[in-house]
């Protein structure tokens, strides 16, 4: 199973001061000594974290696949289809949303209009396409429908379960929605949000999934055990006079 580490937040942290640190690339490439099989990064219309920059320094500098979270906003399918990174995943946006709040609705008419014509510009360029949708076999349908190479599967209603009989059920829509598009419709199937290091290795055990994607669980752990180091290194330099 591919694990593609979202590295978002890393930017957020630059973005609150408006600085330059930390270095995103820095942060990409430590992820890949890490063991990450590809990064990803959500370019958003308000560019709260990532930015056209951090795009182009990261499609030209990584040795794994670079996958791009964007909507269907005509000005940010344009350059990123002059970029060409490997993979794009097309999500819903809403300017007040703290993350993506759901999969798309491949059932609204102008949403499937919008989704099918941005697919076949990405694709037209090489770039494989996911669309991150719920597990739901109708709208599996739909994104083959809409010509997807694969299918982000919403691992967050998982990720928020409190009891073992919740987080089974949800877990055995996750497997059945993944089994669905895999062996059924020959997609892709990857699956993300909300996953971290208590609730990941239910979601491994399904064969068909081939990629995760994990951000904040990852970015969060970061920061606990490199805390330590960082504020010992600042003591050093205080003490050393
Ligand atoms: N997949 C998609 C489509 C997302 O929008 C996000 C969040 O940017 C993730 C995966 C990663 O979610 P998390 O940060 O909760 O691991």
């Amino acid at each position: 199973m591919l694990l593609g580490v979202n590295i978002d937040h890393t930017a957020t942290l630059r973005e609150a001061r408006e600085s330059d640190v930390p270095d995103i690339m820095t942060c990409a490439v430590l992820a890949q000594l890490g063991g990450a099989d590809g990064i990803t990064v959500h370019l958003r219309q308000d560019r709260r974290h990532i930015n056209e920059s951090d795009i182009i320094a990261l499609k030209a500098g990584l040795r794994v696949p670079l996958n791009v979270e964007i909507s269907t906003n005509k000005e940010i399918v344009k350059f990123i289809s002059a970029i060409k990174p490997e993979k794009v995943c097309l999500v819903p946006e809403s300017p007040n949303e703290l993350t993506t709040e759901g999969g798309l609705n491949l059932f609204s008419k102008p949403v499937f209009t919008a989704i099918k014509s941005t697919v076949k510009i990405l694709k037209k360029k090489g770039i494989e396409v996911a669309l991150f949708i719920e597990p739901d076999k109708k709208m599996i349908d739909k994104a083959v429908l809409a010509g997807a190479d694969a299918i982000e599967l919403n691992t967050n209603a998982y990720s928020e379960c409190m009891t073992v009989a919740e987080i089974d059920k949800e877990f055995d829509r996750i497997e059945e929605a993944a089994n669905y598009g895999s062996l059924k419709k020959g997609i892709l199937i990857n699956a993300g949000h909300g996953l971290n290091y208590d609730n990941v290795e239910q979601i491994t055990y399904i064969d068909t999934v081939t990629e995760l994607n994990i951000g904040h669980s990852i970015v969060a752990h970061s920061v606990i055990f490199g805390i330590e180091a960082a504020v010992r290194e600042m003591r050093e330099l205080v003490d050393k006079y």
